[in-house]
């Protein structure tokens, strides 16, 4: 911390998600200051340099030049890509920097085992970028919960609709098309869904289970259709028209044409230790963009919520409906309204855990961040071999 108790952050990874983190600084300058940012696209050094006033000697191209300096700084925000968290993390940590991570944490088994090793062994605050944990109303729903108000949970449903075109974009033709280039959509996309189940679940352990998908419609069966929206790329959507217009024109890669390979509708079915069950769902499919769909049932009551609404409590014995709207911040800035306002009480709350050292104010610690990813990785072998797969108190998973 500076001489005025002001965490000081380094961003590692100055792309969209680490300048999301890093905007935070201008809404609490006097809690949290960007001191140095590293990245190899220059243009994306200049913007951290630009909007935090940082000086040239605390401007670097790689994570590994501010890894071969002593630790200046208090916390490294780490939103490289996915394929690149274990190495930095583990080389900060052993620093004794504190971690803001994106999630995944990893993309095996044993690299999340690794980081969360070293955080342990280097006793350094890590929060895996988790966000959903951190919205009002996932706090909410865990207060309703630990107060006993549905009784024991004996089933979690919740939904992931990714939307059909936010879909394309980030599944089909970005970032994360290929498993070989990012990790598979379970991972991608939704460690923080089943983080988000598993701590709803509690102390209650997942011990089993089993996972469907496949990559459908966007694939080159379904390529032969030329109506709309095709004739919007061009007049006249033949083979090499439409070549042409996707290579030269704005409308990009063809979404049947791709060398995508993750699957676009996927289940998770969890059995935890006291029999409970959870099921997940994600699915490209769907009008709208990720406004999740959660059903909670308990002995004495059930919780229904979709993202962009009310928390709904229906109580068993006295046959009331009770609603819940915990409302964000109004004050939250347009830069930290992602994932609707939980992008700014993550980092919030990852500030206020290094500034007053209190472990507690992270809700997805490396522990319960690694025990959930076991769960991705299980139940992505669950998929793949088609089997019902046992997780074991090690964390090692058949
Ligand atoms: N929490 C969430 O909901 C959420 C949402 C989207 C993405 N993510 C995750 O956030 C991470 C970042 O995603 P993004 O969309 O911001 O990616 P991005 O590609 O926009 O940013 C990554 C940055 O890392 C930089 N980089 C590459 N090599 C580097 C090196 N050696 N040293 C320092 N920087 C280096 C790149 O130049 C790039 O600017 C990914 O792991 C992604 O899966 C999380």
């Amino acid at each position: 911390m500076d001489n005025k108790g002001c965490v000081t952050a380094i961003v590692v990874g100055a792309g969209l998600r680490g300048n999301i983190y890093a905007s935070y600084a201008k809404e609490e300058h006097t809690k949290f200051k960007i001191v140095a940012v590293a990245d190899p696209k220059e243009t994306a050094r200049k913007r951290i340099k630009d909007e935090f006033d940082i000086s040239k000697e605390f401007i670097f191209s790689d994570w590994r030049e501010v890894a071969a300096k002593e630790k200046f700084a208090d916390c490294v925000i780490l939103a490289t890509q996915d394929r690149m968290h274990k190495e930095p993390a583990i080389a900060f940590s052993n620093l004794g920097y504190h971690i803001l991570l994106e999630k995944p944490m990893a993309v095996t088994p044993d690299d999340c085992r690794d980081i969360a090793t070293a955080v342990k062994v280097n006793g350094t605050i890590m929060m895996v970028c988790h966000v959903l944990t951190y919205m009002p109303k996932s706090n909410c729903i865990k207060k309703l919960i630990e107060d006993g108000t549905i009784g024991e949970i004996m089933n979690i449903q919740l939904l992931e609709p990714v939307g059909f075109w936010h879909f394309a974009h980030c599944f089909v033709r970005g970032n994360w098309h290929r498993e070989e280039d990012s990790s598979c959509f379970l991972l991608a996309k939704s460690c923080h869904d089943i983080d988000l189940i598993c701590y709803f679940m509690g102390k209650n352990r997942c011990t089993t289970v089993s996972s469907f998908g496949k990559l459908s419609h966007f694939t080159k069966e379904n390529k032969g259709y030329r109506g709309w929206p095709l004739t919007a790329v061009v007049d006249n959507p033949d083979v090499e028209n439409l070549t042409d217009a996707l290579l030269h024109g704005p409308y990009g890669k063809c979404v049947y044409d791709s060398d995508n390979d993750v699957v676009s509708h996927q289940v998770v079915n969890m059995q935890f230790e006291n029999g409970a069950t959870a099921s997940f769902t994600g699915v490209a499919f769907t009008e709208k963009i990720c406004v999740r769909q959660l059903k909670i049932f308990g002995t004495k009551g059930e919780i229904r919520c979709s993202f962009d609404g009310s928390i709904r409590h229906y109580d068993f014995n006295s046959n009331k409906t009770y609603e819940y709207e915990p409302l964000n911040d109004p004050n939250i800035k347009p830069s930290l309204q992602g994932h609707g306002g939980a992008d700014y009480y993550t980092i919030k709350s990852f500030v206020e855990a290094v500034q007053e050292n209190d472990q507690m104010k992270v809700l997805t610690g490396v522990e319960e961040s690694l025990n959930s990813h076991l769960v991705v990785f299980a139940a992505e072998k669950a998929r793949l071999e088609n089997k019902v797969v046992t997780i074991h108190p090690d964390g090692t998973y058949t």
